[in-house]
């Protein structure tokens, strides 16, 4: 209101710390966040803005164009800015950092649009066993970054012969070229659905922030073993850390890590993926190198992979250690404590209804329903079987798996342990006579008989990660 204080550019200027206080400035309003700092969801970033404009990086940053967010930062409003200093902010442009994305299918649900993250409407997801990269569910921390492949170079550290690059051709020539299908899911996958138990923080990802792709590349075990990797790197290496070419303002890479036994494993397949369903990895995949963890979630699969680092330590990364963590449904935001945490590696068993949609209307001249959908667990372990209830949970039927588009073979069973891709699933069931209201649920079970919970609330976390109860649509019945 017009009664706040006004300050000049100078005076906000001087609060830029936890200790002098954290102001910033939004289109002519001047806000004192210092107690909102520990709370906020994306770190400790929101330093790098105290006093001055929140603009220039709201730009980077546009999950922030959302009106809750403007609702929070109302609440710390303690004046406004001069009108001169206002101008001068005002004249100081900032130039677009995402101008060289790539162009994207207009079919993706745009959850954010810099930077981009967006999924495909659920029906097109079970449409083919292996999703086309236009579909793959894209999910960026920042600009693209433009990576030429006859430059390109990837670090590697922390093995005995000490620092070594290897270029794209090495990559390729150097160690055999692995394929494998690997379905990759966000940590984030079904947020809504916690969202509307109560608020989290973060993309509000519907149930399609999953996609399965064949990956081929280099092992990773084979670059580390042929760099020196052996009997005594093994005494004291712990963890491989992945940093990318996307790089923030302050030259922060996005990065994260593994334990080393998966990055050495025979058995962990590993990839430092060049081809993502038989062609160049895509620019939003991480061209031309990213990380393929299976059964890992998302989050490390490291893209534009820049440099790698055998540690005896877990990444120190803002995404290894304050983000990508689960937590009890009775922790919130003033009480939690990321270390209390470990990072978010498997995940658990997971499964989604994409047809029919939430509300769709069924003619009841129809005999019979068909739902479909997918079906996933982390950690190699195999969906062995879906159950789907017609009648909100009380009765239960089992639906087909198939592990091949429809009309095609089912790809190889993979060895135990290593069962790294989805099922799609299919139920062919005589409509249920007189019901006007059909709640469609699902659930899987994997091979080590893990299962999904049956509703949100008991695995509610503050930033609505690890979204994997029952699955439920509902559909209406009508003439
Ligand atoms: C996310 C508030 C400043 C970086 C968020 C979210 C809120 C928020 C509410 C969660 C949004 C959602 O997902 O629905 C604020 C407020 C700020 C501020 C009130 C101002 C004082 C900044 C600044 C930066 C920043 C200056 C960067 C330099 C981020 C990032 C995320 C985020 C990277 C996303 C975290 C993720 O989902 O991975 N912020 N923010 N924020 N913020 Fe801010
Ligand atoms: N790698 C880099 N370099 N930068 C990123 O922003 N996002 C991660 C991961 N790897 C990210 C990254 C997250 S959170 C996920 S879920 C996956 O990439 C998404 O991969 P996709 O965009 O190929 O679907």
């Amino acid at each position: 209101s017009s009664r706040l204080p006004v300050f000049s550019n100078d005076e906000v200027t001087k609060h830029r710390s936890l200790e002098d206080g954290v102001w910033v400035t939004y289109k002519g309003g001047v806000y004192d966040v210092t107690e909102f700092v520990a709370m906020h969801p994306g770190g400790n970033k929101i330093l790098l803005a105290a006093g001055g404009a929140l603009e220039p990086f709201w730009a980077l940053y546009a999950v922030h164009d959302q009106e809750h967010v403007l609702e929070i930062l109302s609440q710390y409003k303690v004046g406004e800015l001069s009108v001169e200093d206002r101008k001068k902010q005002e004249d100081a442009k900032v130039s677009d950092p995402f101008s060289s994305d790539p162009e994207r299918h207009p079919v993706l649900r745009v959850n954010c649009k810099k930077p981009f993250n967006a999924e495909p409407p659920p029906e097109i997801l079970t449409e083919s066993y292996i999703t086309p990269h236009v579909f793959f569910f894209k999910r960026n921390h920042l600009p693209v970054p433009q990576v030429d492949p006859a430059s390109y170079r990837l670090k590697v550290e922390g093995l005995p012969g000490g620092a070594l690059t290897l270029s794209l051709e090495d990559l390729k020539t150097r160690f055999p070229k692995h394929t494998i299908t690997a379905t990759m899911q966000c940590a984030g996958n079904r947020r809504s659905d916690m969202n509307k138990v109560k608020q989290v923080k973060g993309l509000n990802w519907g149930i399609s922030a999953i996609g399965n792709a064949k990956w081929s590349g280099a092992r990773l075990r084979d670059v580390l073993l042929a760099l020196g990797y052996g009997p005594e790197a093994a005494q004291w290496a712990r963890h491989v850390h992945f940093e990318g070419l996307d790089k923030d303002e302050t030259g922060t890479a996005y990065g994260t890590s593994i334990p080393i036994n998966k990055a050495v494993s025979e058995e962990g397949d590993v990839l430092l993926a060049y081809e993502m369903n038989g062609e160049d990895i895509p620019p939003d995949h991480g061209f031309p190198v990213r990380v393929v963890v299976p059964g890992v979630v998302g989050a490390r699969n490291v893209k534009w992979l820049g440099r790698i680092l055998v540690s005896a330590e877990e990444s120190g990364s803002h995404w290894q250690q304050h983000d990508y963590k689960g937590f009890s449904p009775g922790t919130d935001w003033n009480k939690v404590d990321p270390r209390s945490a470990p990072a978010i590696q498997e995940l658990p068993v997971q499964s989604a209804i994409t047809a029919p949609a939430d509300g769709a209307v069924i003619d009841r001249g129809d005999d019979t329903l068909t739902v479909k959908g997918y079906a996933w667990s982390g950690g190699g372990r195999e969906v062995v079987r879906v159950d789907v209830s017609l009648d909100g949970g009380r009765t239960w039927q089992v639906a087909r798996l198939r592990s091949g588009d429809d009309g095609q073979p089912d790809e190889p069973s993979p060895p135990p342990g290593r069962a790294w891709a989805w099922k799609l699933w299919e139920l062919t069931a005589p409509l249920p006579p007189e019901a006007e209201e059909l709640e469609i649920v699902c659930k899987a079970v994997d091979s080590s008989y893990n299962v999904q919970p049956d509703t949100v609330p008991p695995i509610w976390n503050l930033r609505g990660l690890l979204s994997n109860a029952w699955h439920r649509v509902k559909v209406r019945v009508a003439e």
